[in-house]
């Protein structure tokens, strides 16, 4: 079996000292930057947009995972490719043409995801699955680090696996929100392959122990 992935999102960064945190997460265990985008609008907060993405990925080392809280994602599919990010993920719920809106993304050279908030059953994907190079299981509401894990995402996690094999697919499984060492494991081992932490990554005292923590338990 593959290895987990371990994608810290930069949410929970000290934007005071980006250029710190970004070296950090280049010479950690982690596999991918987690960058959240958001337009106050699909979500109740804003987050940060183009120029900062734009410094990141000067610094990055790793693969870029963009995931896009924004109404009509479609807007910015060629924005986001021309930033540097080498996957996009947009929300089902924004998405009014999910199927367009996908080959729009390939078609610009990025791996193409799908988010689905914590309310959205996964058998809506069921017409697109083959399409889809990633799906984000939302395990909190978006727009916000630092909440309260929902447990329904186990069930989520399986019946999307299923869905996978069943049809076929290569899709891979995302987790976000309240991932940490204690949650880490079950959700690996119910079927989940990429893992993105923000607050028990940046708030902890140890932020590359952090890291290779979550990588091990994940793999273990
Ligand atoms: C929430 C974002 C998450 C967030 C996760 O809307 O999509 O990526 O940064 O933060 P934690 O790990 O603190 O729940
Ligand atoms: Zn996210």
């Amino acid at each position: 079996m593959s290895s987990k992935l371990i994608a810290p999102s930069l949410l929970a960064a000290d934007f005071g000292n980006l250029q710190r945190d970004i070296e950090m997460v280049n010479k950690s265990d982690a596999d991918w930057f987690h960058i959240d985008i958001m337009d106050g609008v699909f979500v109740p907060n804003i987050s940060y947009g183009m120029p900062v993405l734009k410094t990141i990925a000067k610094h990055a080392k790793k693969t870029i995972d963009v995931h896009l809280m924004i109404v009509d994602p479609d807007r910015y599919i060629k924005t986001f490719a021309d930033l540097g990010s080498d996957v996009l993920t947009v929300h089902y719920e924004a998405s009014t043409h999910l199927h367009r809106t996908l080959q729009a993304i390939k078609a610009e050279g990025m791996k193409a995801g799908v988010a689905l908030n914590p309310h959205t059953n996964v058998i809506l994907l069921e017409d697109t699955i083959m399409d889809i190079d990633l799906v984000l299981i939302m395990s909190v509401n978006p727009g916000f680090g630092g909440q309260s894990f929902i447990e329904n995402t186990y069930a989520k996690i399986k019946q999307l696996k299923e869905l996978i094999i069943r049809k076929g697919a290569s899709t891979i499984i995302e987790i976000d929100g309240g991932v940490t060492t204690a949650n880490i494991k079950a959700l690996a081992d119910a079927g989940a392959d990429a893992f993105v932490a923000g607050s028990f990554v940046f708030k902890s005292s140890n932020q590359l122990k952090a890291i290779k923590d979550l990588k091990a338990v994940a793999n273990s």
